[in-house]
């Protein structure tokens, strides 16, 4: 689903633009509503998508470990990042940390991941720096994975 999505988000970019996705192996199967769970990885892979557009060669990892008990996954990347020190609304609505001129959009993506992994079980944070990328963390409960 990974792949799928980002494959359909990329579409519209100039092919001249180099954008790799890395998938770091084994990620788990999942049983669990995947409309919900492909909006989550739309609104994430679409961020790092938009926050890398001015860099030449853009990558987005994605992958799971399981650590203290949680299945974590995360999607990140290597774009213009953000301060830490202003981060801790970014899963509001309508709260961003970039201008509507430097980069597109409403502030509705994460408010919305967030809310779908609550309603699922799980958690969702986020870590960033500044000219180094985001990176963007969710859990699922040990039900949600296919073992
Ligand atoms: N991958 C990322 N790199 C840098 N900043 C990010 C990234 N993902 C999110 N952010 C920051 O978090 C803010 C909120 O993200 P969110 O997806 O909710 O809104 P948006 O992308 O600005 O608008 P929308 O999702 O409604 O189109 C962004 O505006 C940006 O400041
Ligand atoms: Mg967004």
């Amino acid at each position: 689903m990974i792949k799928t999505v980002f494959n359909e988000l990329i579409i519209g970019y100039p092919s001249s633009k180099k954008i790799t996705l890395q998938i770091e192996e084994p990620i788990p199967c999942l049983l669990t509503d995947s409309v919900m769970i492909k909006q989550v990885i739309t609104n994430i892979i679409s961020n790092s998508l938009k926050f890398t557009s001015n860099k030449d060669d853009a990558k987005i990892t994605a992958g799971y470990y399981y650590e203290n008990d949680e299945n974590i996954f995360y999607i990140k990347d290597n774009g213009v990042g953000f301060d830490m020190k202003f981060s801790e609304n970014l899963f509001k609505m309508f709260h961003r940390m970039h201008s509507v001129d430097e980069f597109e959009g409403s502030g509705i993506g994460l408010a919305l991941v967030k809310k779908i992994i609550m309603k699922l079980g799980g958690r969702v944070w986020i870590t960033g720096e500044v000219g180094k990328g985001v990176c963007v963390y969710f859990t699922l409960k040990n039900d949600n994975i296919l073992k």
